[in-house]
């Protein structure tokens, strides 16, 4: 099996590709901000990334968003290069550093970025970036002559909630973007044979009120006005009052994989 192959069908079959482009959306981007505030994220995972960061490091994080990794890390080096296409969610990262200069933020795709005029950092980070980027082989292979120490790929295993809310509206499978898996195996074909280890994580979806839930997955999932009573009825089962706001918690496996130079 050629894995890269692979890769790239499930990134052109992914069902998340169907419909709007989440990430350039103002609104998913203060959505999934909120989400990130309200679970326990990266909170592990960003512990294994820091214990390999030292104040001299210099790190290039692929896909930062909302900078859920670049913002504090950025507070432990010197400095931080962010690459994030969607202005949105720059944006908000870019809100959160209070005047602190050393991020800089790179508003592009990775696969479209130089690598000569990137040059390298000591850490390459990505973590849930690459579910995009059908040519896997050059992203990667641009991401390890980056890196002059580390590079670290964490990619998060599938959400219950998700596959099971696009099952009962969608009345077809959930077909999910590349797994951790493939991506491995997309190394090992390369030669490179990574470190891997799986980090729990919880994770909460939370929204203010019923009428945001219902509003929110109809948008996301693209569900017509006439399943809006029965998409109500669902959240309405799903979903646990708590401090005011309304949850659904789970447990999310991550795949951290790394390669050491
Ligand atoms: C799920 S978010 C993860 C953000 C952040 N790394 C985190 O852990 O919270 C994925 C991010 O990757 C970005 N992204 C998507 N395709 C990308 C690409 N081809 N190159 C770089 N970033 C990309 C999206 O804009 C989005 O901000």
């Amino acid at each position: 099996m050629y894995w890269a192959r692979q890769w790239s069908k499930a990134v052109t079959n992914a069902s998340s590709r169907k419909g709007w482009d989440l990430f350039s959306n103002h609104d998913f981007a203060h959505w999934y901000d909120v989400q990130l505030k309200h679970s326990n994220y990266p909170g592990a995972l960003l512990e294994i990334i820091k214990s390999r960061l030292s104040k001299e490091t210099s790190l290039l994080d692929i896909g930062a968003g909302t900078g859920a990794f670049a913002v504090p890390m950025a507070r432990v080096v010197n400095k931080v290069t962010a690459v994030e296409p969607s202005l949105a969610m720059a944006k908000i990262l870019l809100g959160k550093m209070n005047g602190q200069g050393n991020i800089h933020v790179v508003n592009q795709c990775w696969e479209d970025i130089k690598a000569d005029e990137m040059g390298s950092h000591d850490m390459v980070l990505a973590v849930n970036s690459l579910y995009r980027i059908t040519d896997i082989v050059s992203a990667l292979k641009k991401m390890i002559a980056l890196s002059r120490k580390h590079l670290f790929i964490i990619m998060s295993c599938k959400s219950s909630f998700y596959n099971d809310i696009w099952h009962a509206f969608k009345k077809e499978a959930y077909s999910g973007p590349p797994s951790f898996l493939n991506l491995y195996n997309v190394l090992c074909q390369l030669h490179i044979f990574a470190n891997i280890e799986m980090v729990k994580i919880k994770y909460n979806h939370v929204c203010a009120d019923m009428d945001q839930a219902v509003n929110y997955w109809q948008t996301r999932l693209n569900l017509g006005l006439e399943q809006e009573n029965s998409l109500r009825a669902y959240l309405g089962e799903k979903l646990i009052a708590k401090n005011g706001a309304l949850f659904f918690a789970e447990q999310v496996s991550n795949a951290v994989i790394w390669v050491e130079k």
